[in-house]
């Protein structure tokens, strides 16, 4: 028996005390653990293990830890391209075997189709959903003036910048109107200030239609401004080491949270716990 189930509260203790307490579980990992065959070894070394976390609807949460750490191999099987070695991965309450229609996955690379216009790439995962063209249509000029590409649909990728790539790869993602979002760096090639503008679009559309997203990043001012909660994991084999409520205002709305007084001191701690500075060794 787990130990959390030998010590389980007692549910009269255990009361919601806010409406987002109500949400139901939208991404669960069990006991999970991950291992990759290495050269000339019998023994396949963790990458991960015993990462353990729940996120609910609607929640935002941040993972952040060192290079090599097993970040992106969470996200991996959160979305059905990995199988755990060991323990088990739920998305909506179901068992994660592989992948998932209600989840998108956005990478740091923005993978656009060079051949297609940037409306056409927008429409790409509804067309593979089979819907007609009429109906693709509305959706993709809708998400293409929410992400601020209004009058950039019938160009092609190399006719953008970095950030407007990346604004499209958004609104593709957006696109298949998702209910999870795992999202791998996804700013981290773009310029400082494009970044935050990206990122305010983002926090504002996953505020507003209560998505759930699980988002990794380097950047720590980042992973505070755009999260409810933020994951800190371990070198390797990577363990989730510290879970830290970000208690603070406007969750919709990055950029006044970066001016807020709290986020210094939150940054410094997650600094500590990643021992920034320190001797640490890169894998
Ligand atoms: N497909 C794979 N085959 C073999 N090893 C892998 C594979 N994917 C990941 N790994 C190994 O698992 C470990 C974790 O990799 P992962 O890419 O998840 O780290 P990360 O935390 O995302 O790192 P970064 O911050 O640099 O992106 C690394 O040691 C990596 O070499
Ligand atoms: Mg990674």
């Amino acid at each position: 028996m787990a130990v959390k189930e030998m010590y389980a509260i007692p549910s009269q203790w255990n009361t919601p005390h806010s409406k987002e307490d109500l949400e139901p579980t939208e991404i669960e990992f069990r006991n999970v653990g991950k291992c990759f065959p290495a050269k000339g070894k019998a023994e396949a070394p963790f990458a991960i293990r015993e990462v353990n976390f729940k996120i609910r609807r609607g929640e935002v949460v941040s993972i952040i830890g060192p290079s090599g750490c097993g970040k992106s191999t969470i996200l991996n099987m959160g979305s059905g391209l990995y199988r755990p070695s060991e323990g088990e991965v739920f998305v909506g309450g179901e068992a994660v075997v592989g992948p998932v229609r209600k989840v998108a996955f956005m990478l740091q690379k923005d993978l656009l189709m060079p051949w297609r216009s940037i409306r056409r790439n927008v429409e790409l995962g509804l067309e593979i959903q089979g819907m007609a063209a009429a109906q693709r249509q509305p959706i993709a000029e809708d998400l293409l003036n929410r992400c601020h590409l209004q009058g950039f649909a019938d160009h092609y990728p190399f006719q953008l910048s970095g950030g407007m790539r990346q604004r499209a790869a958004l609104a593709r993602t957006l696109a298949i109107d998702p209910q999870v979002l795992f999202l791998d760096e996804p700013f981290s090639a773009l310029d400082a200030q494009t970044k935050m503008i990206l990122q305010q679009d983002l926090a504002r559309m996953l505020f507003e239609e209560k998505k759930t997203a699980l988002f990794i990043t380097h950047d720590l001012v980042e992973a505070i401004a755009m999260s409810d909660r933020l994951l800190v994991m371990s070198a390797r084999p990577g363990t989730i080491i510290e879970e830290i409520s970000v208690d603070l205002p406007f969750r919709d709305n990055p950029l006044e949270r970066r001016k807020l007084p709290e986020i210094g001191p939150l940054a410094g701690r997650l600094m500590e716990l990643l021992k920034v500075g320190e001797d640490t060794e890169l894998h």
